[in-house]
């Protein structure tokens, strides 16, 4: 179904100050501004009429921001990286069809770790040479799916391989296979998203790289296309990117002389992007190029011919190119401790916050830019004390039915959704050119009884 939103006359940007060319820097989605009225708008559409239309939450993707980013990525490649690259959309950051379809159009390959993501990527229409498959204990099944469908899998221990061995057989061809391996490099960021320490559930040892090489020396249903390392995840320093370019090539340079000829170097994602104001990550560009020059040099330094630069964000793709929308419901005061608004989701559509203590930003769709004159707490409406979305934010005197933004949750929010409290997910619109599309329908609480079975003696007798 395609809304269309009037443009409104007097439109004006919500931010003197915005970075087109590296959104992960913004707040908000780079098209939000200001109707005539003052009420609040992203992609042409007045956010409180996507809530009336749609129903509340609701996640708006912002298409502008998304395809900005993805260029963004992809330009700065191009500049900075003499040889060819791509960037792979870590799709675990938010997967469904619509943003795969967009990511596919700008050019992107993408990063899958299930059977789910993987059926995702290719119905949404990304090339299976342009999709790679992750994951720490991938079942048979999905091993077997992407083989067969020419996707390249990146094995992450022995385990992979002896799978992939005993489904030889039935390959029409030889798989199409990169390492990955733990490059030891620390990095500050949450202990939750950290993978690059060698105290890690993903990739090979780097003791083990060798052997690993040798082993996979005569081995015919395989080709050995690249190498993979990834260090974590909402990193604002450039240095342990510039650290893993040094491994990596070592690694290259290890793999390149037991006779493999490997083309392939991705270095995985990792940038960071601004939840709250005083958050100041480096810009996509930044990022790309001290990566680029970091490949370049370790190259050069150890004779090597350049490969193509991989690398696969996730969250600075997409994150700001998300905004949830949430109807405020009740609001309790207790006075000289805290006043709680809640609202009517919470941790099943973003579990971050109670998860990794993270912080965001709100505004009132129809008052952004009123004086944020009272200090509340912003609840969820599940069954824990812990759910709560904003701890002490600052807002304008907000009341029942005021409709109330969260920014940059465009990442890791609708993907790491749950049913808790048997709540069922949200709709998501996509948005731009003042029109607005539905890309997730909203469930409803009978869907959520569709897997349930109740053995005929349980049966409430008529
Ligand atoms: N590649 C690999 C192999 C990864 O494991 C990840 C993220 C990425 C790429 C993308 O990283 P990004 O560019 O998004 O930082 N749920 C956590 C984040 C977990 C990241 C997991 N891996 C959060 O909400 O902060």
């Amino acid at each position: 179904m395609v809304i269309s939103c009037e443009p409104r006359v007097g439109s004006q940007p919500l931010e003197a100050a915005r970075d087109t060319a590296s959104p992960n820097r913004n707040l908000a989605p780079v098209t939000a501004s200001l109707d005539s009225e003052g009420r609040l708008e992203v992609g042409g559409c007045r956010l409180s009429d996507l809530a009336r239309t749609y129903g509340t939450p609701l996640y708006v993707l912002d298409e502008a921001t998304l395809r900005g980013t993805c260029r963004a990525y992809r330009e700065a490649l191009q500049q900075h990286y003499p040889g060819p690259s791509l960037a792979l959309y870590a799709s675990k950051a938010n997967s469904s069809l619509a943003i795969t379809a967009l990511v596919a159009a700008e050019g992107l390959g993408l990063d899958a770790v299930s059977a789910g993501e993987l059926l995702t990527a290719l119905q949404g229409g990304m090339p299976a040479a342009r999709i790679v498959l992750h994951g720490n204990n991938k079942s048979r099944e999905e091993l077997a799916l992407a083989a067969e469908r020419g996707v390249t899998v990146v094995a992450d221990n022995w385990r992979d391989l002896e799978l992939l061995a005993e489904l030889a057989p039935g390959f029409r061809e030889p798989v199409r296979l990169m390492l990955r391996f733990t490059p030891g490099i620390e990095c500050h960021t949450h202990e939750y998203i950290r993978t690059g320490h060698l105290d890690s559930k993903f990739g090979f040892d780097p003791d083990q790289l060798d052997a690993v090489l040798r082993q996979l020396q005569d081995c015919r249903w395989a080709r050995l296309t690249g190498l993979h390392a990834h260090i974590g995840s909402q990193i604002f320093e450039l240095q342990p990117h510039r650290d893993l370019a040094g491994v990596m090539a070592d690694a290259l340079q290890l793999a390149r002389s037991l006779g493999h000829p490997v083309a392939d170097l991705n270095v995985g994602g990792g940038l960071g992007i601004r939840y709250v104001a005083s958050d100041d990550p480096p810009s996509i560009d930044a990022w790309v190029r001290t990566v680029a020059e970091a490949v370049v040099s370790a190259c050069r330094e150890r004779g090597l011919e350049l490969p193509r630069l991989l690398c696969e964000p996730g969250r600075s793709l997409v994150a700001t190119a998300g905004v949830t929308l949430y109807a405020i419901g009740s609001r309790k005061e207790i006075p000289g401790i805290r006043t709680y608004l809640s609202v009517d989701g919470g941790m099943s559509d973003n579990p971050r916050p109670i998860t990794y203590q993270s912080q965001y930003t709100a505004l009132l769709a129809d008052r952004p830019t009123a004086e944020a004159s009272e200090t509340v707490t912003v609840a969820g409406k599940h069954c824990e004390s812990g759910d709560v979305l904003l701890k002490d934010t600052q807002l304008p005197p907000a009341t029942c039915g005021d409709v109330l933004v969260v920014l940059a949750t465009g990442a890791y929010n609708a993907s790491m959704g749950s049913n808790y409290n048997r709540i069922p997910r949200p709709a998501a619109v996509l948005v731009g050119e003042a029109q607005a599309e539905l890309v997730q329908r909203r469930e409803q609480p009978e869907d959520l009884l569709r897997y349930d079975v109740l053995p005929a003696r349980l049966a409430p007798v008529a």
